[in-house]
């Protein structure tokens, strides 16, 4: 172990742009990480992701090591079995709760009853996914923001079985990882999605009801609002999939309609237009 590697192992389970992102901030920080995913080939999209980031912040001088030095911390793997030995899961598959859950499951087999396990989900019960696990005490919402390695923000979101070390424990570790916590209760969407994914659905609105074009609306809030991104070129970023697996469980769990997704956002997502990570969406991508 060289001189600046953490002595905890840690799991990154789902290797699309959150996952990656994830695992590079650990491995930033001196964490070895396992990355857990379904296909060899969601890998080298992730290995891609990740030098590029690393590229650009060092060119501008935000890390203190090599790229090289941090990306082989990271290793990947197809056999869940292989993350048995690891200390903190951090769980970013798919916003689908079956996905998650039969991720949950695989993984009960052979958790450490030491281990600390936390959701990267926007939007579902931290409860409820906690009792897929045998220690639901140490289980815990850990929310990344888009993309993980500049966002600031975590949002640390306790579920009822959750205890406060397990907590604690989480609360640290942001800041170890030089990022700022925020608390939230568990309720649908915590507190940043709840916030702004009406506004992004109602910015999808105004384009459907033709209110103005994509690149308008954003320019209205990006110099109207100071947003420092366009509701549309960020719902892009976020995958439009994503955006509407939110919406719909704002919509089921809180029970107002306020939060029905523009049916222009249903189609996207039917026609697999998801934004940047498959190149169009409310705009099209090299
Ligand atoms: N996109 C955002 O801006 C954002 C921000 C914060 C949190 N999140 C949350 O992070 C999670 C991941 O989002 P994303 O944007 O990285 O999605 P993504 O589509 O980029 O990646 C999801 C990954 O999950 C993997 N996956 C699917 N089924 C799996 C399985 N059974 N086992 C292991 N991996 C599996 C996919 O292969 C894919 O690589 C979601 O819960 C999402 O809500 C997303």
């Amino acid at each position: 172990m060289n001189a600046t590697e953490k002595s905890s192992k840690v799991a990154v389970i789902g290797a699309g742009q959150m996952g990656s992102g994830i695992a590079q901030v650990f491995a930033t920080c001196g964490y070895c990480v396992k990355v857990y995913d379904i296909s060899e080939e969601i890998f080298r999209t992730s290995q891609k992701r990740i030098l590029g980031s690393l590229q650009k912040l060092q060119s501008k001088d935000l890390i203190k090591e090599t790229t090289e030095e941090i990306r082989d911390r990271i290793s990947y793997h197809v056999n869940i079995n292989e993350l048995a030995d690891c200390d903190i899961f951090i769980e970013s598959a798919f916003e689908n709760f079956a996905i998650k859950e039969e991720i949950f499951q695989k993984l009960s087999r052979t958790l450490k009853p030491t281990s600390f396990v936390a959701s990267n989900t926007s939007s579902y019960s931290i409860t409820a996914l906690s009792q897929l696990i045998p220690y639901p005490e140490r289980f815990i919402g850990f929310h990344f923001m888009n993309p993980p390695p500049i966002m600031e923000l975590i949002e640390v979101i306790k579920g009822l079985y959750t205890h406060e070390k397990t907590f604690s424990f989480f609360w640290k570790l942001a800041k170890e990882l030089e990022k700022t916590p925020i608390a939230s209760k568990n309720s649908p969407g915590f507190v940043l999605n709840r916030i702004l994914i009406p506004m992004i659905n109602e910015a999808i609105y105004a384009l459907y009801e033709g209110i103005s074009t994509a690149d308008q609306i954003d320019a209205a809030m990006k110099l109207g609002a100071n947003h420092p991104i366009g509701p549309l070129a960020l719902a892009n970023l976020i995958g439009l999939d994503t955006v509407l697996a939110i919406l719909k469980t704002l919509q089921k769990e809180l029970g107002e309609n306020k939060y029905a997704p523009c049916p222009l956002l249903e189609n996207y997502v039917a026609k697999r237009w998801l934004g940047k990570k498959t190149k169009k969406g409310f705009y099209e991508y090299e």
